[in-house]
């Protein structure tokens, strides 16, 4: 089978060069372990500092597959619960074949379709956008609601669970064709663009009120911006920190003076912490998709070859909605 494994450690923005595509012995299911075919592939920004040694786990060294989460097709099972034929999703590899421990894998519920979508909206980005909106801020009615990386994969569910709650959801994204999209397909109010000047000036013009819910998907001077327009009790979902993946050293924090005169509340947001909630994410968000009132673009990218090249342009903002990797095994 083939796989990618990493061929060096980025420096800066990753490069495609950073990984390679190799030939590897097809895995065999171990005791309590089930063989996957893998049908998608999920890219996910959390890779970066990953790759970089700034995440939980240490990073894979040269010529180590590179890790992430596949939904496949069980081919090899003595578990029961887990028929040959069964699609699940796994913390896996970037690979055609994996064998994981038939106890860490989650069952695709066979109405998600297309089923790629339990990598994305239905899945934990879907679960992450969730999380955020439905536990931790909590919008009202009426409520002006920012999100950064507004038209990706978390985002694009949390811009449109604000205008589902009866708030106003604008967004931030890196461009106008984007801001363009995340409009008309996920219904923000209006969009700022990051990469156009003055930042904090387009909030302005844009929630002339203020902001009520910030969720922060980016850090860096698009959060600083956002806590400059905070209104009294307001409340940032701390997120995700792509502004800085790339970053050798730990840039100087924002000036967090907005904070305190806004006597905000800032809460971060770690995905695991709400696995026990899946059923309920489901179970709200599964009808919402199904009726069209929850849309999911998907990036979709065909090959496992084309997985680097993937995760470097989602990094770099090419993608509108989930990033996923489409294997020929896919139905
Ligand atoms: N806390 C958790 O448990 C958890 C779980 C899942 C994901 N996350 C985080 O959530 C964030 C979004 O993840 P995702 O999977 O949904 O990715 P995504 O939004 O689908 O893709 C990443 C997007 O980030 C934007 N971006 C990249 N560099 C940026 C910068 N310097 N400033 C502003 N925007 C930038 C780009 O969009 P533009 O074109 O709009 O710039 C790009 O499309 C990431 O930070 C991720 O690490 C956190």
């Amino acid at each position: 089978m083939r796989q990618v494994v990493v061929a060096r450690h980025p420096q800066g923005a990753p490069v495609e060069t950073d990984f390679a595509l190799v030939e590897a012995r097809r895995p065999r299911a171990g005791a309590g372990e089930v063989l996957l075919a893998t049908e998608w592939i999920s890219i996910d920004p959390y890779l970066r500092p990953l790759l970089g040694g700034r995440y939980l786990v240490p990073p894979p060294g040269p010529g180590e597959p590179v890790p992430g989460s596949v939904l496949g097709r069980v081919v090899v099972s003595d578990d029961p619960r887990l028929p040959a034929g069964t699609r699940v999703v796994a913390d896996a590899r970037w690979a055609e074949y994996v064998a994981v421990p038939a106890t860490r894998v989650r069952i695709v519920d066979p109405a998600i379709q297309p089923p790629s979508l339990a990598l994305g909206a239905l899945g934990l980005a879907g679960l992450t956008a969730w999380a955020g909106l439905r536990v931790l801020a909590t919008p009202k009615p009426g409520d002006t609601v920012l999100v950064s990386a507004a038209a990706g994969a978390v985002g694009s569910v949390a811009g449109q669970l604000a205008r589902l709650s009866g708030a106003r959801a604008i967004g931030v994204v890196g461009s106008a064709r984007k801001a363009a999209v995340a409009m008309d397909a996920f219904g923000y109010a209006a969009c700022a663009d990051h990469r156009a000047p003055d930042l904090a000036g387009q909030l302005a013009a844009l929630a002339p009120e203020g902001i009520d819910v910030y969720f922060d998907n980016v850090g860096g001077p698009v959060l600083e911006a956002a806590l400059s327009r905070l209104r009294r009790n307001a409340r940032v979902v701390l997120c995700g920190l792509i502004d800085q993946y790339n970053a050798a050293v730990r840039p100087p924090g924002p000036n967090l003076g907005p904070v305190i005169a806004a006597r905000a509340t800032l809460t971060g947001l770690v995905v695991h912490d709400h696995l026990d909630r899946w059923a309920q994410m489901q179970r709200e968000l599964l009808p919402r998709v199904a009726d069209g009132s929850l849309r999911c673009l998907e990036h979709v990218v065909e090959g496992l070859d084309a997985a680097p090249r993937a995760f470097c342009a989602m990094l770099q903002g090419e993608n509108v909605g989930k990033t996923v990797v489409r294997l020929p095994e896919a139905a």
